[in-house]
C-alpha cells in the first residue's frame, strides 16, 4: 500500500490544510516598524502600518485568522492599556478591518502583556503566605473589559489566555450585555506552565517580573485536570477550546477531542518553533519537512485549528512552493 506516491496519497487519513490554520501577529505602537523577534526568525513586532500588510499578504495565502498580541506603549499594575479604547490591539483591528479582508481577526485576552509585574492578572496579598499573587476574582472584570473594546473595536472572535477560573463566564456574560452575543469565544482551556514559551515572552515583552505562572498555569504532569478545565469552560460558554502548547500535548489534544467532540485548537508555540529554526539554521533538520510533519500529527492528534508562526509558509508549502 506504500508503493507509489499516489497509493500513499489515496490511503492518507489526516490532511492538513490552510483552512486549519491561524497567524499569531505581534502590534506594537509607533509607525514604519518592523523589528525581527531575535527568537522566532521571520516574525515581527510590527507597527499598525506594517501589520495590515501583513494581514494582506496573510489572507492573499487564503489563510482564514489571525490572533493578534499587543506590546503597549506604557504598562502598570492593572494592565489599563489593554482595555483603552485607543489600546494598541483596538487599533490594529480597527485598521485590519477597515482593509476589509477575508479575514478572521481573533485578539488574545490576556493582561501579561500590558502589566508593569507580567502577570495574567491584578494582584493582592496571598491571605496566607502575605507574598503577592494574582487575585482571580478582581482579574475577571479587567479581562471582560478587555473583551468588550476588542469587539467594540470590530474583532471577530476573542481568545482569553490567562487562566482564571471563572473568565469564560465573566467574558460571554460582558459581550452578551453589551450586544455581542454572536461574538465566539476560543478558550486556552488546557494551558501548561510550560517553558516552551520562553520565545514569545521575549516577542511581547511580557515575562513575569517575579515568581513564575504556576499559581494559574497548569502543571505538565497532569492530564486527568486538562479534560476538567475544558469542561468548565465549555460550561462557562466556550465555542473553541484550546490545548497550549501543541507537540509535547499531543495526548492531551486527543483526550480533549475524544472526549468532548468539540471543536480543538491547538497551539504550537514559540518554543516548538524556535527549536526548529535553531536546528535548520545549523543544517540538523529540514525545516519544510519537520514542520508539515509536526503540524500534521498535532491535526492527527485531534486538533481541527493550529496556532502556528509557520501558517504562511505552511500555506506556501500546502500550495506546493
Ligand atoms: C499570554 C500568552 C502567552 C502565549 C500566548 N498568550 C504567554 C504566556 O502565557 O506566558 C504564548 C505563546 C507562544 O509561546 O507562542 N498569556
Amino acid at each position: 500500500m506504500r508503493q507509489s506516491a499516489s497509493l500513499r496519497r489515496m490511503i492518507r487519513e489526516t490532511h492538513l490544510r490552510v483552512d486549519d490554520l491561524i497567524m499569531p501577529l505581534f502590534v506594537r505602537p509607533g509607525r514604519d516598524l518592523k523589528n525581527e523577534i531575535p527568537s522566532m526568525p521571520g516574525n515581527f513586532q510590527m507597527s499598525v502600518d506594517w501589520l495590515v500588510e501583513e494581514a494582506k499578504e496573510i489572507a492573499a495565502l487564503g489563510i482564514p485568522a489571525i490572533i493578534l498580541f499587543g506590546i503597549p506603549e506604557t504598562k502598570d499594575n492593572l494592565g489599563s492599556e489593554g482595555y483603552a479604547d485607543n489600546g494598541i490591539v483596538q487599533q490594529a483591528v480597527r485598521a485590519i478591518k477597515g482593509a476589509d479582508l477575508d479575514l478572521v481577526v481573533i485578539t488574545d485576552v490576556c493582561l501579561c502583556e500590558y502589566t508593569d509585574h507580567g502577570h495574567c492578572g491584578a494582584l493582592r496579598e496571598h491571605p496566607l503566605s502575605g507574598a503577592l499573587d494574582v487575585d482571580n476574582d478582581a482579574t475577571l472584570q479587567l479581562l471582560a473589559r478587555m473583551a468588550v473594546s476588542h469587539v467594540q473595536a470590530g474583532a471577530d472572535m476573542v481568545a482569553p489566555s490567562d487562566m482564571m477560573d471563572g473568565r469564560v463566564a465573566a467574558i460571554r456574560q460582558a459581550l452578551d450585555e453589551s450586544g455581542h452575543t454572536h461574538i465566539p469565544i476560543m478558550a486556552y482551556s488546557a494551558k501548561y506552565a510550560s517553558g516552551f514559551y520562553g520565545p514569545f515572552r521575549d516577542a511581547a515583552e511580557s515575562p513575569p517580573q517575579f515568581g513564575d505562572r504556576t499559581t494559574y498555569q497548569m502543571d505538565p504532569s497532569n492530564s486527568d485536570e486538562a479534560l476538567r478545565e475544558v469542561s468548565l469552560d465549555i460550561e462557562e460558554g466556550a465555542d473553541v477550546v484550546m490545548v497550549k502548547p501543541a507537540l509535547p500535548y499531543l495526548d492531551i489534544i486527543w483526550r480533549v477531542k475524544q472526549e468532548f467532540g468539540y471543536p480543538v485548537a491547538a497551539y504550537n508555540v514559540s518554543g516548538e518553533f524556535a527549536m526548529v529554526k535553531a536546528a535548520a539554521a545549523n543544517g540538523w533538520l529540514d525545516e519544510k519537512r519537520i514542520a508539515l510533519e509536526a503540524l500534521t500529527s498535532i491535526k492527527r492528534a485531534g486538533a481541527d485549528l493550529i496556532l502556528t508562526y509557520w501558517a504562511k509558509d505552511a500555506a506556501r508549502w500546502l500550495a506546493g512552493d
